[in-house]
This record gives structure tokens, sequence and C-alpha cells, in this order.
């Protein structure tokens, strides 16, 4: 894939623990340039839903991964039902777009990509970071 069509880059900004987060960040990140790539390419509906597809299984994986590593933490027990409930509604919203005819709707799908995945990055994930044991 050519650098410059990436719909999101890596930056600083995103950072959480220099760790196994960043690590699943970043493969999301990747998955979700692919599922948008896929559309902007007109790659047709099998490679579309085959990347919406990954990229909705990543997510679940990743965000249950995080769930774990922040009970282990002093995250408040509170805040961390707050959060895993904002996880199960992103799992809602991204199987709501598997119902969408996505190869015309390219804007809309970066959008939703956009909320969908790096707003809660960079405004909800922030909030744990200094529970986060890192060096
Ligand atoms: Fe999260």
């Amino acid at each position: 894939m050519n650098e410059s069509t990436n719909f999101i880059n890596w930056c600083i900004l995103f950072e959480c623990d220099s760790g196994i987060i960043d690590e699943e960040h970043k493969q999301l990140f990747k998955i979700a340039n692919e599922f948008y790539n896929n559309i902007k390419e007109k790659k047709g509906d099998n490679a579309i839903y085959q990347t919406l597809n990954e990229l909705t299984k990543y997510a679940q994986d990743h965000f249950s991964h995080e769930e774990n590593i922040l009970k282990d933490t002093d995250f408040p027990t509170s805040e961390l039902e707050n959060h895993k409930q904002i996880h199960a509604n992103l799992i809602l919203e991204i199987f709501s777009i598997h119902n969408t005819q996505m190869s015309n709707q390219l804007g809309e799908v970066k959008r939703f990509l956009t909320n969908w995945l790096i707003m809660h990055i960079l405004i909800e994930d922030r909030k744990y970071l200094k529970y986060l044991n890192t060096p």
C-alpha cells in the first residue's frame, strides 16, 4: 500500500503505553486503512466486507484485551465499567455499518472511522493513561 494513500497515519499523539496497546492500535489503523482503500479503489464488495469483518473482529479482541489490562490497574471500577460500555457501543456501531452499501460512501466511511477509532483513542483512552505502568 502506498503510504500517501493512507487514511490515517500513526503519530505520537496516539501513543498510550509504548507497548502492547499501541501495537494493537497501530494494527487497527492498518486494517482501517485497508478497509478505506478497498472502498476508495473500488475493490468490490468481497474485499470491502472482508476488511470490514477483519476490523470488527480485531476491534473486539483489542477492546477485551485492553479491558483486561485495565482490570489489573488502579483505574477506578466505575470508569472501567464506563469504558467497557463505550467499547460495547463502538462494536454495535461497527456492526451497524455491515448493512451499508459502502462502495460509494467514501466520505461517510471516513467520517465514521474518524469518530469511531481516532476520537476514541484521543479522548477516551487518554483517561486511563496515568494508571498504566509504563516506563
Ligand atoms: Fe479503549
